[in-house]
């Protein structure tokens, strides 16, 4: 039987996953199948057991069962049990399965490959949901010299801070509290969806800072647009996309695909 793999999501039409999963499968010479799954939003254990029982040896998770995915897994990586959410699965020779989130390693390598230095960075985060919560542990362990968290409800990004805070400096508030500059800005709201931006102070970006937002889109993000007009670089999530699938197949495969062609192609596709 050939192995199978999947992103299990709801929608899940709209995904990349299957586009990018395969490219690399043809690019390694890997022999799989990768599909997209939407499973029901009641059951999401049953569709993992019923995937494993036709042959799935691994699957991608995407909203909303990445919470959902960490609670069935039995045995978690450090940085997805930190996360509390996981977007790989990976089924064990002994049956059992296993989990990770790759969300933030796809992060910490696509600005590497922007030549962003994280070591000693002033680095803000804006959101605190569970998307800023699954990469803010690869974020920190690459020695930033700061990382703020900034929300919408203070609240929650003052209490992302405190679960974080035993791996480096890290603080939270509200987005009136903001004060720059900061090297790396990255955008983990989901307002960019809706079109909104949230309200920053314009002195925002140190010199040469990069602003990276986790949407992107066949047009700039409105975080972007407004980041470049004030001097900033501007990188969009497809990358991180790419990276954390390379990941992914990394994990389940154990080879590492040359992500650059692969985003080229997505880019294109936009
Ligand atoms: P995700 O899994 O994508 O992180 P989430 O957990 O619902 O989704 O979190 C969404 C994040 O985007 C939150 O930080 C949210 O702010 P609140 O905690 O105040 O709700 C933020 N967000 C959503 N829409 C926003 C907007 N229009 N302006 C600013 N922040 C917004």
């Amino acid at each position: 039987m050939i192995d199978r793999y999947c992103v299990f999501g709801h929608p899940v039409g709209h995904s990349k996953s299957p586009a990018i999963h395969s490219a690399f499968a043809e690019q390694t010479g890997e022999h799989l199948e990768y599909t997209a799954i939407e499973a029901p939003l009641d059951d999401f254990a049953g569709a993992w057991r019923a995937f494993v029982a036709e042959g799935g040896r691994g699957a991608n998770v995407t909203v909303p069962f990445k919470e959902a995915a960490f609670g069935l897994c039995d045995t978690l990586s450090e940085r997805a049990r930190r996360a509390g959410a996981v977007n790989t699965l990976i089924l064990g020779g002994n049956g059992l399965t296993y989990g990770d989130t790759t969300d933030g390693v796809g992060l910490v390598r696509d600005l590497k490959r922007h030549e962003v230095h994280l070591a000693g960075a002033r680095i803000l985060v804006l959101g605190a949901g569970g998307a800023v919560r699954g990469v803010l542990e690869p974020l920190l362990t690459e020695g930033p010299a700061s990382v703020r968290i900034a929300n919408r409800t203070a609240a929650k990004a003052t209490a992302l801070a405190e679960d974080f805070g035993d791996l480096g400096t890290i603080g939270g508030g509200g987005f009136a509290a903001v004060e720059g500059p900061f090297d790396l800005v990255i955008n983990g709201t989901s307002a960019s969806l809706a079109g909104d931006l949230p309200p920053l102070p314009d002195a925002l970006f140190a010199a040469g800072a990069t602003a990276h937002d986790m949407m992107y889109g066949a047009e700039p993000t409105v975080f972007l647009r407004w980041a470049a007009e004030r001097g900033a670089r501007p990188v969009d999530g497809l990358g991180m996309l790419v990276e954390q699938a390379a990941e992914s197949f990394f994990q389940w495969r154990g080879k590492r695909p040359d992500t650059a062609p692969v985003l080229e192609a997505l880019r294109r596709s936009l």
